[in-house]
């Protein structure tokens, strides 16, 4: 078996080094090197975006955390929109960091699913580990809800600004997977 390969979460993602609350900072990376020390890989970039989207998860998470800063510049510059940045970056670091246990390399380097992304919804593991560390409810709720697999649309502005970044870039890795449906419902 090939030696794991040490990682440097935060030469991956510099923008962990924005997030103000030094606490929240650490436990970001703390959860990041828990999900790589329970995971089998040896190497990040080998890890595929999805199952149906062979293109690596790497930088397409780079990107997304770079789309979800630049949306907030642009809302805050234009309107002063309020946007808490500590939740955003950190939950689009985290957003799909838990791919790192939901597949496991398998026969010809192809990657399959394992026992924990066949059992629990993505971004669950990620999710756990995160709240055992201390990191807000909020965040986890940005984090859980980014992808259309979730059970729960996001109800924050952070949520909706990554929601939006990762199906984006998803696009422009692997393709246009929007439909418009029309609905008619009442407000709430
Ligand atoms: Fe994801």
């Amino acid at each position: 078996m090939s030696q794991k390969k040490t990682i440097d979460i935060v030469a991956l993602y510099p923008q962990i080094n924005q997030i103000k609350n030094a606490d929240l900072r650490n436990a970001v990376i703390a959860v990041w090197q828990a999900l790589w020390d329970q995971s089998s890989w040896s190497d990040p970039a080998q890890i595929p975006t999805s199952s149906e989207i062979s293109y690596p998860n790497l930088p397409h998470t780079q990107c997304v955390v770079t789309l979800c800063l630049s949306m907030a510049d642009a809302l805050e510059h234009h309107h002063g929109t309020p946007i808490n940045r500590d939740y955003l970056i950190a939950g689009a670091v985290l957003q799909d960091a838990s791919k790192v246990v939901e597949y496991a390399p398998g026969p010809e380097g192809k990657a399959i699913k394992s026992a924990i992304g066949r059992q629990f919804p993505h971004g669950f593991w990620c999710a756990h580990l995160a709240i055992e560390k201390g990191i807000p409810y909020e965040i986890c709720h940005v984090m859980l809800t980014h992808s259309s697999s979730a059970a729960q649309f996001p109800s924050t502005l952070e949520g909706k600004i990554l929601y939006f970044a990762d199906q984006l870039d998803v696009i422009a890795i692997h393709g246009d997977r929007w439909k418009k449906h029309l609905l008619i419902g009442k407000q709430s």
